[in-house]
């Protein structure tokens, strides 16, 4: 598929994947969506890559939202086929076996608050903003927002957040544990691709093991979530990945030989 709102470029066992719509603060069509969906089913059979990168093109946002005008006319079922399709699209970019760093490059409102909810880790300029003004238009949202917003940052701050659609700034988002880390706006790629390598360094396999090991666990009582960790730890046993991390350790070797396998 060819794109003509995202862009996705790769760099060795890193992807990027950029909203390229920046006349329309990057918001999310539903062209653009199919084509974030095509990207994560290529980045999902794409074995050469193990760690992504989400960002937004421009200085000014990282994503502003839904497209307001796309949904301006929409009846009943399409308000619904739009949000079942949305929500589809995120829990793919939320299950995708690979980590991904939302890098929030400015405004991430509504949609993009949302998706970047949907990643595993979100990292932001000082610029970036954060909020969910869905109420303000009328709706609720949409694409996850009532459901990710409480688990990232406990159900009362959410609560205030999406009944008064307040937007806040890098500095309280950082506080209140939304984003991991805040940088300057010209460092933000760079400090992106240092966590991404960060992770890169270690087995890819127990990586991605550790994100099924923590997204189902996180949804279901802890003996289930515990007996999960054991049969997923069990199975690094039978890769050749684990004999070669606790051999680099006893040899006192550095440099590791990770084959994802
Ligand atoms: N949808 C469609 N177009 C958008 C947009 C959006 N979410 N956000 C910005 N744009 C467009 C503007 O319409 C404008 O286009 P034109 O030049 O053609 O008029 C262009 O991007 C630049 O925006 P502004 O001129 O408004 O820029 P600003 O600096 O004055 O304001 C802003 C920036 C505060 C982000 C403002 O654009 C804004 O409030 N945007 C909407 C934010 C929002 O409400 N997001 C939630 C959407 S609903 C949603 O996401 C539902 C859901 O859960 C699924």
């Amino acid at each position: 598929m060819e794109f003509k709102n995202i862009l996705l470029e790769k760099e060795g066992k890193l992807a990027i994947l950029t909203i390229n719509r920046p006349k329309a603060l990057n918001a999310l069509n539903p062209e653009t969506m199919t084509e974030i969906d095509a990207a994560l089913d290529d980045l999902a059979k794409d074995t050469e890559i193990q760690a992504v990168i989400l960002t937004g093109a421009g200085e000014k946002s990282f994503v502003a939202g839904a497209d307001i005008k796309a949904m301006q006319n929409m009846n009943v079922m399409e308000g619904r086929e739009w949000a079942l399709y949305a929500n589809g699209v995120f829990r793919k970019l939320e299950s995708l076996e690979k980590p991904v760093i939302a890098a929030v490059n400015g405004f991430a409102l509504g949609g993009g608050c949302e998706i970047s909810m949907a990643c595993d880790v979100r990292i932001a300029s000082k610029n970036a903003k954060f909020g969910q003004p869905e109420v303000g238009l009328g709706i609720t949202p949409g694409f996850g927002g009532t459901q990710r917003l409480p688990r990232h940052v406990g159900m009362g701050m959410a609560k205030e957040m999406i009944y008064t659609g307040k937007i806040i700034g890098a500095e309280e988002a950082y506080r209140i544990g939304l984003v991991n880390h805040v940088f300057e706006q010209e460092q933000l790629m760079d400090e992106a691709k240092k966590l991404a390598n960060a992770m890169l360094v270690n087995a890819p396999i127990a990586v991605k093991l550790c994100k099924q090991a923590i997204n189902r666990g996180m949804q279901v009582d802890i003996d289930t979530a515990v007996n999960f960790e054991s049969e997923l730890f069990g199975a690094c046993f039978s890769t050749e990945d684990q004999t070669e991390g606790m051999t680099a350790f006893v040899e006192k070797r550095k440099e590791k030989n990770f084959k994802n396998k």
